[in-house]
Formats: C-alpha cells, sequence, structure tokens
C-alpha cells in the first residue's frame, strides 16, 4: 500500500476524523443503526459501532478500487495464479461451487475431479455411519480420529464441535494435531482398536507431526490387530499419493485434494472428512453451500453493500490509519468456542506478511493484526477487563443466534443481554461524573468518590462488529466460515501481500531438524549461546 492519491485521501479523513466519537455520530444520526446494517440469507450483520462516516466509507471503497478489488475477486474465483509465491490457483471456492457452471486451471475444468471425490466422501461417510463399512473384525466403527495439525486440524474441528447438535450421538470423534506425546496416549487410552477408524489428514503428508502421530497410532492398531486391518481402519486425506502409499495407506482408502486448495481453506475439500462422518454428508454438504451463498454475494455484489468488504476495509482503517494491531472474536454460543483458534490461522497465516507482491519488504505500513478471542459469556470473566480499560481499545466481533439449539428457561436470554450490553458498554463507556453521580446515589462519601470514581469510569468509543444469525445450522457456519475467508482475501489485495502462502512457518521447522539429533545426542550443540545452555541442559536433565 505504497503512498496513494487513496492513502492520502484516507490519511487526510483520519486528521479530520480522528477525535469524532462513536457517541456523536450516534448523536447525530438517528438512523445510523439502519443505514449501516446489512442483511443477507439469514446474517444480520451491523456494523454501525465502527468509528467511520460517509467520508471515511467513500475513501475505503476508492481504496479498494485503487487496489481493483473486482478485479482481484474475479481473479480468485476464476482459476488464475493469484499464489505468487507457489504459482497456484486459489479455489477454496471450487469445493461449495453447485452451479453447474466449470472452473477452470491450465485449461482443464476442475469440477469433475471435485464432484468425484465428494461422491466419494458421500459413499464412504455413509457406509461408516451406517455400519456397511466395518473395522477388520466386523465391528461397526465408531471412533473417528483425525490425526493432523494446522488447517488438516483446525477446519475440521472447529466444525465437529460447531455442528455437535447435529451430530450422530454413536460416533466419538477425536483430533490428534500435537506432536506432545500426551495427545496420542490420551486419544489411545480411551478407545478400542477394534472401533476405531484413523483419518490421517496431511495436504503435503510429510508435516513431521501427523507423519509421527500416524506412525504410532498405526503401531498400536497392528500390534493389536494385525497389518491386514490397516485397510479397514487407516484412511488419508492428501494431495500426495506417493507419499501416502509409502505410508503404508491403500490408495484407495485416499481422498485427495489439490494444490489450488490451500491448507488453512481445505475445510470444504477431502480435509472436511471427519465432519461428514460426525454429522452426515447431507449436513456437509449444507455447510458447502452455505459457504457458497456466502461466495455468491462477495462475488456479484456491489463493494458498497458487500460484507467481507465492508468487515476488510474497517479492519484496515483501524489496522493503518488508528494504529490499532489487535482483533478480538467474540462468538456468544458455546458451540462456536473454537472458531477464534481456527480464524487465528486463517488470519495470521493467510495476513502476517511483511513482503509484498512485487517482491519488497514493508516497511511503512502494519499487515495483519494479531486475532484472539473466545466465547462469551466466559471471556467477559478473564480479557474484557483489557476490552473496556486497557489502553488501547480492541475492535471486536461479536457473533450471536437469535435462537439458541438448546432454548431453555433464561439461558439464552441472558446470553443475548450480555452480548448486546458488552457491545453498547464498549461504545458508550461510562463519564467521571456518570461514575462519581452513581456512587453519589449508593451513599459514598465524597472522599470515596474521589478515590473511586476514575477507577469505574469508561472511556468506551471502542468499536465492535455484530454479526446476527437466526440460529446455528451447517448452512449458516459454512456463510460465516466463508465470509471470513473473504475478508482475509480482501486485505490481502489491499496490502499487496500473498495471503495464500506460509514461508514464515518454515525456518522453525528447519531448527527443530537440525536440534533433534543434538538432543538425541547424535550430533553435536552449534548455536547461539542460549540455545547451546538449554539442549545442554535440558539433557542433563533427561540423562
Ligand atoms: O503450519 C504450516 C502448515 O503448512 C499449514 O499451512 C498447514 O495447514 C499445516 O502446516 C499442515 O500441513 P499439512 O496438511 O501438509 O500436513
Amino acid at each position: 500500500m505504497a503512498v496513494s492519491a487513496g492513502v492520502e485521501r484516507l490519511m487526510n479523513e483520519y486528521n479530520r476524523f480522528k477525535n469524532v466519537t462513536l457517541n456523536d455520530l450516534f448523536d447525530k444520526d438517528e438512523n445510523r443503526a439502519l443505514k449501516y446494517a446489512i442483511e443477507f440469507d439469514g446474517l444480520y450483520y451491523d456494523y454501525s459501532k465502527n468509528r467511520f462516516d460517509d467520508n471515511v466509507l467513500q475513501a475505503l471503497f476508492e481504496l479498494a478500487k485503487e487496489h481493483h478489488l473486482k478485479e482481484r475477486i474475479e481473479a480468485m474465483f476464476s482459476g488464475e495464479k493469484i499464489n505468487i509465491t507457489e504459482n497456484r490457483a486459489v479455489l477454496h471456492t471450487a469445493l461449495r461451487n453447485f452451479s453447474g457452471k466449470p472452473v477452470m486451471v491450465d485449461g482443464v475444468d476442475v469440477m469433475p475431479e471435485i464432484r468425484r471425490v465428494l461422491a466419494k466422501m458421500k459413499t464412504f461417510s455413509d457406509d461408516v455411519r451406517d455400519g456397511t463399512f466395518r473395522g477388520a473384525t466386523g465391528k461397526k466403527l465408531k471412533n473417528i480420529v483425525n490425526i493432523g495439525i494446522g488447517g488438516s486440524d483446525l477446519g475440521p474441528f472447529m466444525a465437529v464441535q460447531a455442528l455437535q447438535k447435529y451430530a450422530d450421538k454413536e460416533i466419538n470423534s477425536y483430533f490428534i494435531s500435537n506432536i506432545d506425546g500426551t495427545a496420542c496416549a490420551e486419544v489411545l487410552n480411551k478407545i478400542k482398536p477394534e472401533e476405531t477408524l484413523f483419518i490421517v489428514a496431511s495436504k503435503t503428508f510429510t508435516t513431521i507431526e501427523t507423519l509421527t502421530n500416524a506412525k504410532t497410532c498405526r503401531a498400536w492398531l497392528v500390534e493389536a490387530l494385525g497389518e491386514s486391518a490397516v485397510k479397514n481402519h487407516f484412511v488419508a486425506l492428501s494431495t500426495n499419493a506417493k507419499a501416502v502409499a509409502e505410508f503404508g495407506i491403500d490408495v484407495n482408502n485416499m481422498f485427495e485434494f489439490w494444490d489450488f486448495v490451500g491448507g488453512r481453506y481445505s475445510m470444504w475439500s477431502a480435509i472436511g472428512l471427519s465432519i461428514a462422518l460426525a454429522v452426515g454428508f447431507e449436513n456437509f454438504e449444507d455447510m458447502l453451500k452455505g459457504a457458497e451463498a456466502m461466495d455468491k454475494h462477495f462475488r456479484e455484489t456491489e463493494l458498497e453493500k458487500n460484507i467481507p468488504v465492508i468487515m476488510a476495509l474497517i479492519g484496515i482503517w483501524y489496522n493503518d490509519y488508528y494504529n490499532i494491531h489487535r482483533y478480538g472474536v467474540i462468538p456468544y454460543d458455546q458451540y462456536l468456542k473454537f472458531l477464534p483458534s481456527y480464524l487465528q490461522q486463517l488470519d495470521m497465516e493467510s495476513n502476517g506478511k511483511s513482503v509484498r507482491l512485487d517482491n519488497k519488504k514493508i516497511t511503512d505500513y502494519a499487515t495483519g493484526p494479531a486475532l484472539f478471542g473466545g466465547a462469551g459469556t466466559d471471556v467477559q470473566h478473564s480479557f474484557f477487563q483489557l476490552l473496556h480499560q486497557g489502553t488501547e481499545p480492541v475492535p471486536v466481533d461479536f457473533i450471536i443466534p437469535a435462537i439458541s439449539l438448546n432454548e431453555s428457561g433464561v439461558h439464552h436470554e441472558i446470553l443475548l443481554a450480555n452480548v448486546l450490553a458488552q457491545a453498547e458498554a464498549l461504545m458508550k463507556g461510562k463519564t467521571v461524573e456518570e461514575a462519581a453521580a452513581e456512587l453519589r446515589a449508593a451513599g459514598k462519601s465524597e472522599v470515596e468518590i474521589e478515590k473511586l470514581k476514575l477507577n469505574k469510569s469508561f472511556d468506551g468509543n471502542r468499536p465492535s462488529n455484530m454479526f446476527v444469525i437466526d440460529k446455528l445450522t451447517p448452512y449458516t457456519l459454512g456463510m460465516l466460515v466463508a465470509m471470513y475467508e473473504h475478508k482475509v482475501f480482501v486485505q490481502g489485495v489491499i496490502w499487496e501481500i500473498d495471503s495464500f502462502d506460509q514461508w514464515g512457518v518454515e525456518l522453525g521447522k528447519q531448527l527443530a531438524l537440525k536440534i533433534l539429533p543434538e538432543l538425541q545426542g547424535k550430533a553435536e550443540a552449534k548455536h547461539d549461546s542460549s540455545t547451546s545452555s538449554l539442549i545442554a541442559r535440558i539433557k542433563k536433565v533427561r540423562e
């Protein structure tokens, strides 16, 4: 984002606007809430509690146009190789394309292959769920263990938790991701080999965590049931058939995907098999359809009414003009508890970059913010203190279903009251005078009031987005996730970075491979003095 006309205009807007508060904006315009809200397919997006006016928004849309956003969106959907450092198309959207229209990569329509794998997933998940496909001893496979990490874990894990209400209660879903042996041990302790299906999920099939965990699980199974049982108890999800075969999984038991599907964008592909097994293929397909609806909205709607575009531009406004490099996502829904961890990879692995598409180092603006979050109301009792009274604001996305999947007593009404209250409190705050008046009304002495009034005041003016979904369904979950994918994409376009590579994870991997033999005493440690002494210290304790 070099200093272009668009950037200059926004800097001027910032200087004009920076002292205007949310309270001023609402006081001035009683229609603000309705003016800055969008309703789409069971999703209501209220973005009025953000620090902008029409002029700021216009300047942000101009910035998007200056970056040819519409053309870039089209380039992604139509299979251009926009992941330039890996020379790959970016087509997670093709995985949920039910339009019947072809999607071309290098002159080949990828849709027939996508449909073939989806059909294979349907047959397999139906067969496991109804007992047609059984374990080697004839027992029904009721434990599904997904072994994968990053994009091969977080999406399916989040979705299986989110869709628990739709899941077959006879099926137990487990996820092993961490190389920490505890992850494997704790799952294997709970299950019986003859009732267990292992899904080895790895795009590359080279990831050390996944392969190590898969080997441990394979040995555990073979020890109990023999080598011949592997074909009934192991399937692979990957783009790398050769490595799958080398690992000892029959390629007939492999569900493919392709290099145009990024790891953190892959829950719509074969990587979603554990979702289909837990909730049934129809529900999995509904999730894809929800995502497809959001894709259509994103691709076809003018920028000014486009939900992911507006989210992205507001994020850029805070990140690059207000210099706020943090961002919270707080679903008020227990089922969506793991959405923030999923979004951490999506957002931070995509946009945590400092090299531009033109191969220049970024020195004069910030890219992706640090994202964190958790489920409300839990997090009100942990980090919300900082959101309300910390020295810097944190823009927040609140997500809430209007109807709970477990409407019982007053629970949901209290939950709803809380999410609305938090957004209002963040925005409105409480003046020192108001705090003093409250203390006075409570009978406090003037000395006590003096001591407490500042602590009990709230600056307010803290922005948030509110997303109200009618109800959490596979369809609405698909919409929400696709919405965030596209938000991340738009920000990457404006920051002029490649949102689809992840070179930043490589250096740590390389060094770990060097340190491993050193820890094992097979090589001599040669590092900085801190690393070397830590290696020596750990070796000593382990001896
Ligand atoms: O963390 C790096 C990464 O490459 C992620 O992008 C990816 O989702 C994860 O590792 C797992 O990779 P794979 O699916 O190839 O095992």
